[in-house]
């Protein structure tokens, strides 16, 4: 049995489907905070599985004792936690609270319950500014460039030291670089609530007809374009990363790995592309730079490759195609 925390979110939900699939029975534990109940039972459509939910925080000791209790679990899989970068700077201390103290809440359960398997979902802003793409594993932290990427960081130290006190531990530490798209069923994928701050979820619902028009931030830069360029993958393949990664708990230790396709796809190559995908235009202009954006950056996916053999599978088209699916669905919904 395996415990994903954040299971009904964006990354959460896809990863429950993919280990389901797999075989894997799941308890998912998620507040529900940023997801919505129903995706429990989108998960079960999909996979026609049975998983078992329970509404709440990693940051509720008494109810991870229940749930570590309950379920023989070998291993955690936590997704659990906030991930706007903007929101982050305007309210640190939830950022902090909610990842770094929840992080920690969910380790002490786990010792007590004597389960020492975890998989991380951190991110690729932990490389920081100074590191020079491709990024790759062996590369110091850097100077995060906001409280959420900060939270990332300090997770990882949080394990790194409980790893050192130990040695039973073990660790899987997944960099995610740019998730999009949704899961070919058109059942689950991204929801943000209100104005997207995401470049794909942005593209979709301007595409949809929801918002007027794309700001593309910046064309200055120093890329072949001008504009920025990112690591795009698909998040199944991300899901699949996941379960991939499991094996590495067999080991002690911290283990660390990134999760991108390997190559970098600029802001305007990716409004191009969904037009050609879809068919459907997106009216969009350039607007100054956006406040703490890199140029570029993109995953070495080298060492995933060689050690857990996973490798993105999906194209961009792929991405285009199921990003647009979701949002039709959506749409189809709320109206
Ligand atoms: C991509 C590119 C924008 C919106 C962030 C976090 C990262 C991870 C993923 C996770 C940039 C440009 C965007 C728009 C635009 N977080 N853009 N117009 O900033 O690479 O990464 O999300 O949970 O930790 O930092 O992703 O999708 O916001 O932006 O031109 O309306 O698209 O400037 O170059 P980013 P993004």
């Amino acid at each position: 049995m395996i415990l994903l925390t954040g299971g009904t979110g964006y990354i959460g939900s896809h990863i429950a489907v993919e280990l389901l699939d797999a075989g894997h029975q799941v308890v998912i534990l998620d507040n529900l905070s940023n997801s919505v109940c129903t995706v429990v039972d989108r998960i079960k459509t999909i996979s026609q599985k049975e998983v078992e939910f329970y509404k709440g925080d990693v940051r509720d000791a008494a109810l991870l004792g229940v749930i570590f209790k309950a379920h023989n679990i070998k291993a955690v899989i936590h997704c659990a936690g906030l991930k706007a970068v903007g929101e982050s700077v305007s309210n640190p201390l939830a950022y902090y609270d909610a990842n770094v103290y929840g992080s920690i809440s969910l380790c002490k359960a786990m010792e007590q319950a004597g389960v020492k398997r975890l998989i991380f979902s951190s991110s690729a802003t932990v490389y920081g500014h100074e590191a020079e793409p491709p990024y790759m594993e062996t590369m110091a932290r850097g100077s995060a460039s906001s409280p959420y990427g900060a939270s990332k960081a300090m997770i990882e130290k949080v394990l790194e030291d409980l790893s050192s006190s130990d040695p039973q531990w073990s660790f899987s530490i997944l960099r995610y670089f740019n998730p999009i798209g949704a899961h070919p069923s058109g059942y689950i994928g991204e929801s943000p609530q209100g104005i997207p701050n995401n470049l794909m979820p942005y593209i979709s619902q301007v595409a949809a007809g929801v918002l007027p028009e794309l700001l593309i931030y910046g064309n200055d830069y120093p890329t072949d374009d001008g504009t920025c360029v990112r690591d795009y993958l698909h998040v199944v393949d991300l899901a699949v990363g996941h379960r991939m990664a499991l094996q590495t708990l067999e080991q002690p230790g911290v283990h660390y790995y990134n999760l991108g396709a390997g190559k970098g796809v600029s802001v305007q190559e990716m409004v191009d592309a969904f037009i050609l995908a879809t068919g459907v235009d997106v009216p969009y202009r350039f607007a100054p730079r956006r406040k703490g954006d890199l140029a570029a950056f993109w995953a070495s996916s080298e060492k995933a490759e060689r050690e857990l053999g996973w490798r993105t599978r999906k194209s961009l088209v792929d991405m285009m195609v199921d990003t647009w699916r979701w949002q039709q669905f959506t749409s189809s919904e709320n109206s």
